[in-house]
């Protein structure tokens, strides 16, 4: 695959010169969900498939894009003059977001470059394909133009481009994930203070199972900033007769205590769901330190519930895919993943059901959505890297 790549390089921007590979990630969130632009817990890892980048620097200040998944799109030409925010997306508004941030963090770059690119996560799924785009436009250009940055800033970097280049409010869960990734572990972030910690996820006799819906989602067009913005009025309203920083501060007692403080019903259920979630996942990492899977997947079933009932990001695609997977013997856990409205579940699966799970809810999806989902047996994987 690498090689096939290269030879696609040399086809569209011609062979010599210094042309590098690399690799990074797409993630998956385990629990923490619409946790993070909260000052909540999150509990993601990032995955093996991500997105490949071959790139090499040019004499000229040309930027030119290609990617092996919007082949019709062609060869997209930009220069480092043209680097504005751009309303008619299209794929290149993620790398130009990342050197444009770059520049405004003081690291501008003095050349164009050619860059081709290769993703094996779905796109629009919700296992973060945009993250990974960012945080690899980030290595790359750290790694060809040798700038001083770690890879928790290029993570703090790819979210200030989606957040201002993009106009996606995103958090800073994804792009986390993706440049601090490590093989089998997942990592339990504070959102608030950015402090982390690695934890095993080596399941014994279970495996991580993505159910993806194909129903697409695209984070832009869809009610995630309008949830974003309902946990803010809700946090301003509770914040006036409580001092705390972030729905993220309260424990469930609290909110109870305060609750009616928020006027609004919707938003009241929309913290509901941020200050539950928060606890779930704290409390999820302490079950899974103590091998307690079982807990763990409670508490993922109990995830799902609240983002279906509170936070309203389900939908019909993926609570039919949840739902079905419930009802299976050998499912440890099983909850939507990522901002919802279509994308992903995630489910844990003892490894002997492996198989039935992907018949039977396959078959019983396709029975009531109408259409086939996919499924993919992944495992914890390494953040960016560079192969060649
Ligand atoms: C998207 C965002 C993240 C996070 C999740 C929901 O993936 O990019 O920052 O908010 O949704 O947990």
């Amino acid at each position: 695959m690498q090689e096939a790549l290269i030879e696609r390089f040399h086809e569209l921007f011609g062979a010599g010169g210094d042309i590098r590979m690399y690799f990074a990630p797409g993630r998956v969130n385990l629990i923490g969900e619409h946790t993070d632009y909260n000052g909540g817990h999150v509990f993601p890892c990032a995955l093996t498939i991500g997105t490949y980048g071959v790139a090499r620097k040019r004499a000229d200040r040309k930027l030119r894009f290609y990617s092996m998944n919007f082949k019709e799109a062609g060869v997209l030409e930009s220069s480092l003059e043209e680097l504005k925010p751009d309303k008619e997306a299209d794929w290149t508004n993620y790398p130009k977001g990342v050197i444009w941030a770059f520049g405004k963090k003081g690291m501008a770059i003095d050349c164009g470059m050619d860059l081709l690119l290769f993703g094996n996560i779905p796109n629009g799924s919700g296992l973060s394909s945009s993250a990974s785009v960012e945080v690899l436009t980030g290595f790359i250009l750290k790694d060809l133009f040798g700038f001083e940055v770690t890879n928790q800033e290029l993570a703090l970097i790819g979210q200030y481009s989606e957040n201002e280049f993009n106009g996606v409010n995103c958090g800073i869960m994804d792009q986390f994930a993706i440049a601090m990734g490590k093989a089998d572990h997942a990592i339990f972030l504070d959102t608030a203070t950015l402090k982390y910690e690695y934890a095993p996820f080596e399941l014994k006799d279970a495996r991580i199972v993505i159910s993806c819906s194909n129903k697409k989602r695209g984070l832009g067009g869809s009610k995630y900033n309008e949830r974003r913005g309902e946990c803010e009025s809700a946090f301003a309203q509770i914040g006036e007769v409580i001092g705390i920083n972030s729905l993220g501060d309260l424990s469930e007692e609290l909110f109870e205590q305060y609750k009616e403080s928020i006027k609004d019903e919707v938003c009241r259920k929309r913290a509901r769901h941020a200050v539950y979630e928060n606890q779930r996942t704290i409390r999820a990492v302490e079950a899974l330190k103590k091998n307690d899977i079982r807990l763990f997947g409670e508490l993922m079933n109990a995830s799902h519930v609240s983002l279906r009932d509170d936070y309203e990001v389900t939908g019909p695609e993926l609570d039919t895919l949840v739902e079905e997977a419930w009802k299976l013997e050998g499912v440890i856990g099983s909850r939507m993943t990522g901002a919802g409205f279509g994308g992903c579940t995630v489910s844990i699966v003892k490894e002997e059901a492996v198989n039935d799970f992907i018949e039977q809810v396959g078959k019983a999806y396709k029975e009531r959505i109408g259409y086939a989902a996919d499924f993919y047996v992944v495992e914890a994987g390494d953040g960016p890297k560079r192969l060649l």
